[in-house]
């Protein structure tokens, strides 16, 4: 039997304390979300009275608690080709006329951002259809890196691990599944690793998007920012859309997930609901 919820005031206080530190604005009816999320975290403690357990959220200096909270908080559901218009619009439309633009530019690099990207399968969908795409290129010597980033550390754990069960692969096929896993050592018979060729692609990197400023040093030809946004505080939101615009390429792609609608980015040009261009320079 799950121990008592937290009273108003409690609740009120990780309201507050999950806005300032993650961005996140839990609603006045989620307690439920909160008492489950955290149950396990205060079992591990031996906890069941929510207002020790802030105290000990809040005055933990090392992080290592804060961090705790991030993972056990934020929702981490995802999976391979989630959302299947963005990886036809990849095949499609971005990732060919990229390659348009290293015939023109042989020298130019690609750089590809999953900001908020869980346990990896939506870099790693990214990644699959590139290698397809940009086989011969990659082949002779493109420059193609992926960056993802998560907050929540066990999620980035098993996505840099890129080790999948059967039920995480079952939206591939099995020819998918041949082409780019291999057998995952140490695991069930069923799991599988992706292989180095893919992996090789992609660095993982825990990052809050609320933090003050971001070590990233590149520009973006594509950012996925994609189900990110649900319980985002709706200003705190609008900062990190406007920041993520900053990171991309002229001529560059932001897409946001399907159901991610009616927002505006000042700098960027919405070519569908959720689909973001910077604008070309022109010469
Ligand atoms: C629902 S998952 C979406 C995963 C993937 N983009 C997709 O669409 O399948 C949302 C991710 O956003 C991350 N997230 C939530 N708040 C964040 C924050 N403040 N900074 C960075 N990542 C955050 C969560 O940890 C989670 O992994």
């Amino acid at each position: 039997m799950l121990p008592p919820g937290p009273n108003r005031a409690e609740y009120e206080a990780f309201q507050a304390f999950t806005l300032d530190r993650l961005g996140l604005a839990l609603g006045d009816d989620k307690e439920y979300l909160l008492h489950g999320r955290l149950q396990r975290r205060m079992g591990e403690l031996g906890l069941n009275d929510y207002g020790q357990y802030f105290r000990r959220l809040s005055s933990d200096r090392s992080g290592a608690e804060l961090q705790l909270f991030c993972n056990a908080i934020t929702t981490t559901k995802t999976g391979f080709y989630r959302e299947k218009e963005h990886f036809e619009l990849l095949t499609n439309e971005i990732y060919p006329e990229l390659k348009r633009k290293i015939k023109q530019s042989p020298l130019g690099k690609l750089r590809l951002w999953s900001a908020g990207c869980s346990m990896g399968q939506e870099v790693y969908s990214m990644a699959f259809e590139a290698a397809d795409i940009f086989e011969q290129e990659l082949d002779a010597g493109l420059d193609i890196k992926f960056l993802a980033t998560d907050i929540n550390t066990e999620a980035l754990t098993v996505a840099r691990s890129g080790i999948y069960n059967a039920e995480m692969l079952q939206t591939l096929t099995v020819a998918q599944q041949k082409k780019y896993f291999c057998k995952a050592e140490k695991t069930d018979d069923s799991a599988l690793r992706v292989n180095d060729r893919i992996a090789d692609l992609i660095e993982f990197r825990r990052l809050n998007f609320i933090q003050s400023t971001y070590p990233i040093e590149t520009t973006f030809q594509v950012i996925f920012c994609r189900n990110v946004f649900y319980y985002f505080d709706p200003d705190m939101r609008q900062r990190v859309l406007n920041r993520l615009a900053r990171y991309l390429d002229d001529g560059g792609w932001l897409v946001l997930s399907v159901t991610e609608i009616g927002y505006e980015i000042p700098e960027l040009v919405k070519v569908r609901g959720n689909i973001f261009r910077r604008q070309a320079a022109t010469s």
